[in-house]
């Protein structure tokens, strides 16, 4: 028998076995109408970026039941590079396009040490541009690698301080300055994604209008950390526009970055201090991204390592989430606008990214003792701390 005869008859056995009547329930094998309307209206994606946005809303049920509020996280890390920055990435990539300033083959140059960085690459090799990535030396090699490994060009440099020329955002630009120089226009392009509202402009037309129409309006406040700050600027000026300002928005700020301090003191900007254990959030200035939106900011809540780091086992434990630092703190913070708003109240807040990249330091008990942070997660979820 050939092999497609074979493999055609034992589908056909499979399919009429008792192992199977045993392992697929009935309603199993007639999808929901959701599932029905849901999936038409995915239909196709046409390559990698037409899968990027319109990632699940969770309702985080303990949170909720616990709030008494509707505490719900987009999914942001089932975007397919895995994190929220593909919506940015993409955006930014196709304002380049727009302007004419990215011609086919072209290369795209932008500092970053993070999922900006992957979320590029994906973009990049789905849209046959090349990608030359700068980023300060003090990053781990797993980061370069990974990057290389999806196909960008990496150069790490010494790890100054923005005004510093040689600071790895400055050669970014240049590097793409000195290509349009060499091999004229549309060759290459600086995407710059702190202060390119292109970055911005991705939430405001994906995904503040997506959240908008998976809680059929029904949402009363928005709260986020910032990196770029494109993610809370994007999302709350959709939000606030399409409410008539009735949705609430909440800057979250990790230890060492300056917003929180700026907003409650009414826009006093400090000196940088001390550091956090989350990654690709906390800043030490206002963004183009951010300050055209800054005033319709409500309020900022400073979060605390101790707490994000207990709500990425909680997460974990209790949701089934396994999240990176910065989805953590926004857990966090989404909690916590929940308690101020009182019950029958819904917030929204995205879960950027898993904790796949960094499993090796939040799950490790010798990183935990060296930040001094094993005291903050709860006996009973002590037993997540698998790696010594
Ligand atoms: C894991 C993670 N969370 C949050 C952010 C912040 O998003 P935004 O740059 O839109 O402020 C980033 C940005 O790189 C990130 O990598």
């Amino acid at each position: 028998m050939s092999t497609p005869a074979v493999l055609r008859q034992s589908m056909r056995r499979f399919a009429t076995s008792a192992v199977r009547r045993a392992v697929v329930p009935a309603a199993a094998q007639e999808p929901s109408a959701t599932t029905i309307a849901v999936s038409k209206a995915q239909g196709v994606s046409y390559g990698l970026t037409g899968a990027i946005g319109n990632t699940p809303l969770i309702r985080l049920n303990k949170l909720s039941e616990q709030t008494k509020c509707e505490v719900l996280g987009k999914a942001e890390f089932m975007n397919p590079g895995g994190s929220i920055k593909d919506r940015a990435a993409l955006y930014v990539v196709k304002d380049a396009e727009e302007r004419g300033l990215l011609r086919p083959g072209g290369t795209v140059v932008e500092g970053t040490a993070g999922n900006t960085g992957i979320g590029l690459a994906h973009v990049c090799r789905s849209k046959g541009y090349r990608l030359v990535i700068y980023m300060p030396n003090t990053q781990s090699q797993g980061k370069i690698d990974l990057l290389r490994l999806l196909g960008a060009e990496v150069y790490p440099v010494p790890a100054v301080a923005f005004d510093n020329p040689e600071n790895y955002n400055h050669q970014a630009r240049r590097h793409a300055e000195r290509l349009v120089r060499e091999q004229g226009e549309g060759a290459s392009v600086w995407t710059n994604q702190f202060d390119n509202t292109a970055n911005r402009r991705a939430h405001i037309e994906t995904t503040g209008p997506e959240i908008w129409a998976q809680t059929n309006g029904k949402i009363d406040a928005f709260t986020c950390a910032t990196g770029t700050a494109g993610t809370l600027a994007g999302t709350t000026r959709f939000l606030k526009d399409i409410s008539g300002g009735r949705v609430k928005s909440f800057l979250a700020d990790p230890p060492g970055s300056v917003l929180h301090s700026y907003i409650q003191s009414g826009g006093k900007l400090a000196e940088r201090q001390g550091g956090s254990i989350t990654e690709g959030i906390g800043q030490g200035r206002v963004t183009d991204n951010l300050a055209p939106d800054l005033p319709l900011v409500d309020g900022s809540l400073h979060i605390s390592d101790e707490k994000t780091i207990e709500m990425v086992y909680r997460c974990l434990d209790e949701e089934g989430l396994y999240l990176g630092a910065s989805s953590a703190l926004n857990v966090v913070a989404a909690k916590e606008v929940a308690e101020m708003m009182g019950p029958g109240h819904t917030v929204v807040t995205p879960l950027c990214d898993g904790a796949y990249r960094y499993a090796d330091r939040l799950f490790s008990r010798k990183w935990l003792e060296t930040k001094n942070l094993i005291g903050s997660i709860p006996e009973s979820l002590k037993r997540y701390i698998v790696l010594p």
